[in-house]
């Protein structure tokens, strides 16, 4: 009987990795679900995020900007909604409305509760300061999957007014120890108060307090090129229960590529033992996607160091120390922000795909926002 488990289990660790070592991603279906210029009242849609939710739908984001394709200035958060595994997605609702503001919304981070079913949208206000004072962090949440949304909640009250843009992408609920069930956003600061910065919340997200941060050098301090800045950032977690994070190279410290830091505490501290920068992962200084699936670490950007062109997904089989040397490139003209999520359901069917979501043009970036779904083991 021990011999039988034995050998099963090799076996079963054997077609294991067989199963991970055939990744041979395909496109399998890519659609836009922006076209910036478009809509009368929208000038420009960017920052796309995409969510699968607890029930198997999913849920596609983005900033659509009211009067100019600029990072500032008023704005909805446009959403689309999937019930069909991304065949078809319904028309656009805007979710939230700043009004006017000069210095409006920026998105975002969504995180998925699997324990209560609530999907939450953090977004910050007033992130530039420009004409307006303080920066607020908000939530807005959706309690019967995606369909209907609350009202913004002002996350500030509880964490102060310190200037945080969250993800872009999605932030994550622990499934291991340490700090298991807990929600943990990245973000990153304010150009001068730049770094990563994470906010936690273990009480699926009723309270938020500050966690972990890995602030820029010199810190508060107007930078120059090549002086350390992290930004953007987009975590998973990995399978031992630390939490990765995917950076953001502001300034282009060390290399132009990305920077990853690891948290071993739930997101309460980013120490620098653990920062490295991964040479593999050339970039034009931009947001990236990032997602962990079935011990397989999927990385997504434009992988040029200069220009934001050449849209590639990557993966790793060794949580990020190397990658495999086959890229699958989505986009080989302009493309710039990224953001990745799969389905999370008991259907092996939904184990073969991962969805991207970017920005993408023909002579820039800002054209459109698609989603392509990828059947994993779908190429060559
Ligand atoms: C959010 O709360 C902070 C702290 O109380 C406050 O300074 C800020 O004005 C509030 N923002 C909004 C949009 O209500
Ligand atoms: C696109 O990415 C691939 C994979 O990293 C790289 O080999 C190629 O040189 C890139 N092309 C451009 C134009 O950036």
């Amino acid at each position: 009987m021990g011999l039988l488990l034995r050998v099963t289990l090799t076996w079963l660790l054997l077609l294991a990795n067989a199963v991970y070592t055939k990744i041979t991603p395909l496109v399998y279906d890519e659609q836009l679900l922006w076209v910036s210029g478009e809509a009368g009242q929208v000038k420009a849609y960017r920052v796309p995020l995409v969510t699968f939710t607890p029930q198997g739908s999913l849920l596609a984001f983005a900033e659509a900007r009211k009067e100019s394709s600029g990072d500032i200035g008023a704005k909805f958060i446009a959403m689309k909604r999937s019930t069909d595994k991304g065949a078809t997605w319904s028309p656009t609702s805007f979710i939230v409305n700043d009004g006017s503001l000069v210095d409006g919304l920026n998105l975002g981070a969504v995180v998925v509760d699997e324990q209560t079913g609530a999907v939450m949208l953090i977004y910050s206000l007033c992130f530039h300061l420009f004409g307006c004072s303080p920066t607020s962090t908000m939530l807005v949440e959706s309690l019967d999957d995606g369909l209907t949304w609350s009202t913004p909640r002002n996350l500030s009250v509880q964490l102060g007014v310190k200037s945080f843009a969250p993800g872009p992408g999605f932030g994550i609920q622990k499934r291991y120890k340490p700090g298991a069930g807990r929600l943990v956003v990245c973000g990153h600061g304010s150009i001068e108060g730049d770094g990563v910065f994470c906010i936690l919340s273990d009480d699926h997200g009723r309270t938020w307090r500050n966690g972990a941060a890995l602030k820029s050098i010199p810190y508060n301090q107007p930078k120059q090129i090549l002086d350390f800045n992290p930004d953007e950032c987009q975590p998973v977690e990995l399978e031992d229960g630390s939490i990765m994070i995917n950076v953001r190279n502001q300034n282009n410290y060390h290399c132009r590529c990305r920077m990853v830091v690891r948290s071993l505490d739930g997101g309460e501290t980013l120490p620098v033992e653990e920062l490295v920068f991964d040479h593999t992962l050339v970039d034009p200084v931009v947001a990236a996607g990032a997602l962990q699936k079935a011990g397989v670490l999927y990385f997504t950007n434009p992988a040029n160091s200069h220009l934001r062109v050449n849209m590639t997904l990557r993966w790793s089989l060794t949580d990020g120390r190397s990658w495999e040397n086959e890229a699958v490139q989505i986009w080989p003209g302009p493309s710039g922000y990224s953001s990745m999520t799969s389905l999370v359901t008991n259907s092996v069917e939904d184990d073969k795909y991962i969805f991207v979501i970017y920005e993408k043009g023909h002579s820039n970036y800002i054209e459109t926002i698609s989603v392509a779904k990828i059947h994993l083991y779908g190429g060559r």
